[in-house]
C-alpha cells in the first residue's frame, strides 16, 4: 500500500510509492508523456506520466482531465534537481491515478487576468501559486510575530473591537448600532493596552482593526490585522531599539522558513537579507529637508508637484516612497509635528510644537509600516490634549485615571501586518496580503 502524504513531506519519501491528493494547477504533454502540475495545499509538485507505464485507458483519462480537477495520484518519488514546485527538486512518477471531479471551463486560467475579475473571484484566485504563496508567507509572519513577542516576556491581552470613543481621529469610523447607542469598531487596541501595561507591564494585542478610509492607495485597506505592544518604563529610544529587533526578526524568520515562496514571488532575497539592526533614525525635520531636496533635483514636473511639501505636513504616500528609496532598511523617522499626529502623544522636552512619536518607513518605496509613540504621562498635559481635540471626555476618563494612578512612562507600537507581507513579499498591493480583502470597492466575497 503506498502512504498518503502531503507534498510539503515529499523530500523524506524519495524512492517510495506515495499517494497525494489534490488538484491539477496546470497541465502540459506530448506523445506518451503528460506532464501534471499537481497542488496538494501544501505545495505544488510536477508528476510525469508515461503512457506504457500508466496504460492507455488512464493515461487517456489524464489526458482529458481539466484545470481544478480533483484527484488522488499514486507514483514514485525522484530526486531532480532540476524539478519546479514548492519545494522544487523532486518529481512524482504517475503509477496510478483516480479521478474525483473532472472540470470543465475553470476561470482562472494561465492568461492574464484583470484584477477587477480576480478580485470578484476571489474565492478561487487564493489557488493560484503567487497568491497561496503570499498568504502562507502572512501565516509564517503572524507566528513570527507572536513567537518573538512572547520570548520577550510580553503577555497577548485581547481588546475590546466594539468602543466608545476614536483613538485615531475621527474621520475614519465605522459606527455600529450598539442597542440604540452610538459605538465603533476599533481603530486601535492601544488605549486598552495602556491600562493593560499597569497591571501586566509588558503587553500585546494582535486582532482586526478597522478604518473607514476612503483612500484608493495601494496601502489602505478598511480591515486590516494590527500588532500593537505596549510597554511600562519605556522612553523612546527604547521604543525604536525594541521595534528594529522586532522588525528584524521576524523578516529573518520569514526568509528562513518561506524561502521557496519568495522564490516563487521572485523576491530579491538580499533586499530582506540587509534587514537587520541597528535602522537609521532621522528627525521629521530632516526627512522634510530630504523631500524638498529630492523634490528640487527632479525633472519630472508631475512627481516635483506630488512631492510639495512644507515642515508642518504630513508624509503622503509619495514622500514616504521616495523617501525611503534613498535607505537600504527600514528607516525610523522621530518627531512629528503634534498638530498631525493623535492626541495621546507626549510633547518633545522644550518643543511642544513636536511630539515623542516615531514611524518606521520600510525599505524600497513601501513606505509606514509601524506607528508609536511615547504616551502622555501627565493627567493635566492629557485633559488639555483631549479638549483640544474636541473629543467627549467622559469617555476618556478612564484612560485619564491611569495618569492618576501609578502613572509611569511609557510607549507603544502598532504593526500594520497587510503592509508587513506585502513588503515582505515585494508586491505592489496590500489587498493581496489579505485573504478576503476589504476596501472602499471590495466586500466581496
Ligand atoms: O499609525 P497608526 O494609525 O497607529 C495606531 O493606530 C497606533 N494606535 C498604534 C500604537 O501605537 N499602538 O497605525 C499603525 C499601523 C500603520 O503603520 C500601518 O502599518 C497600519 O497600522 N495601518 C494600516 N494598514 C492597512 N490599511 C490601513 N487603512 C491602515 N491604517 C494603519
Ligand atoms: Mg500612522
Amino acid at each position: 500500500m503506498p502512504t498518503d502524504i502531503t507534498i510539503q513531506e515529499i523530500a523524506s519519501h524519495v524512492g517510495q510509492t506515495v499517494r497525494l491528493k489534490g488538484w491539477l494547477y496546470a497541465k502540459t504533454g506530448k506523445g506518451k508523456l503528460q506532464f501534471l502540475r499537481l497542488r496538494d495545499g501544501s505545495g505544488i509538485i510536477q508528476a510525469v506520466a508515461f503512457r506504457p507505464e500508466l496504460g492507455e485507458e488512464k493515461f487517456n483519462l489524464i489526458k482529458e482531465l481539466g484545470q481544478e480537477s480533483s484527484l488522488i495520484v499514486t507514483g514514485s518519488v525522484r530526486q531532480d534537481e532540476r524539478a519546479p514546485g514548492v519545494p522544487g527538486g523532486y518529481e512524482l512518477s504517475v503509477t496510478d491515478v483516480e479521478v474525483l471531479q473532472n472540470v470543465v471551463g475553470y476561470p482562472i486560467t494561465p492568461k492574464e487576468h484583470g484584477v477587477e475579475f480576480l478580485m470578484q473571484n476571489r474565492h478561487l484566485w487564493i489557488r493560484s501559486s503567487q497568491q497561496w504563496a503570499i498568504l502562507r508567507v502572512r501565516a509564517v509572519v503572524k507566528r513570527a510575530i507572536i513567537d518573538f513577542l512572547d520570548s520577550r516576556g510580553f503577555l497577548n491581552i485581547d481588546t475590546p473591537i466594539i468602543t466608545p470613543s476614536a483613538a485615531e481621529g475621527t474621520s475614519t469610523l465605522f459606527t455600529v448600532d450598539y442597542f440604540e447607542e452610538e459605538a465603533y469598531l476599533a481603530q486601535t487596541g492601544q488605549l486598552y493596552n495602556e491600562a493593560n501595561i499597569m497591571a501586566f507591564s509588558k503587553v500585546y494585542c494582535f486582532g482586526p482593526t478597522f478604518r473607514a478610509e476612503k483612500s484608493k492607495t495601494r496601502r489602505h485597506l478598511a480591515e486590516f490585522w494590527m500588532v500593537e505592544p505596549e510597554i511600562a518604563f519605556c522612553d523612546l529610544d527604547g521604543l525604536m531599539e525594541l521595534e528594529e529587533q522586532f522588525v528584524s526578526a521576524v523578516v529573518q524568520t520569514a526568509l528562513q522558513k518561506c524561502r521557496p515562496e519568495l522564490q516563487l514571488l521572485e523576491r530579491d532575497l538580499t533586499a530582506l537579507e540587509r534587514v537587520q539592526a541597528p535602522f537609521p533614525r532621522i528627525s521629521y525635520d530632516e526627512a522634510i529637508e530630504r523631500v524638498q531636496a529630492i523634490r528640487d533635483a527632479t525633472d519630472d514636473p508631475e512627481l516635483k508637484e506630488l512631492l510639495a511639501i512644507e515642515w508642518g505636513d504630513d508624509f503622503g504616500s509619495p514622500h514616504e516612497t521616495e523617501l525611503t528609496r534613498q535607505f537600504d532598511r527600514p528607516v525610523f523617522v522621530y518627531g512629528y509635528p503634534s498638530a498631525v499626529k493623535a492626541f495621546y502623544m507626549e510633547p518633545w522636552p522644550g518643543r511642544p510644537e513636536v511630539c515623542k512619536s516615531v514611524d518606521l518607513l520600510a525599505p524600497e518605496g513601501y513606505g509606514e509600516i509601524i506607528g508609536g509613540s511615547e504616551r502622555m504621562s501627565d493627567p493635566q498635559l492629557l485633559v488639555s490634549a483631549i479638549e483640544r481635540h474636541q473629543l467627549p471626555l467622559q469617555h476618556y476618563q478612564w484612560y485619564v485615571d491611569l495618569r492618576q494612578y501609578g502613572s509611569v512612562p511609557h510607549s507603544g507600537f502598532g504593526l500594520g501586518l497587510e503592509r508587513t507581507v506585502a513588503w515582505i513579499c515585494g508586491i505592489h498591493h496590500v489587498r493581496e496580503t489579505s485573504p478576503y480583502p476589504r476596501t472602499l470597492k471590495w466586500m466581496y466575497p
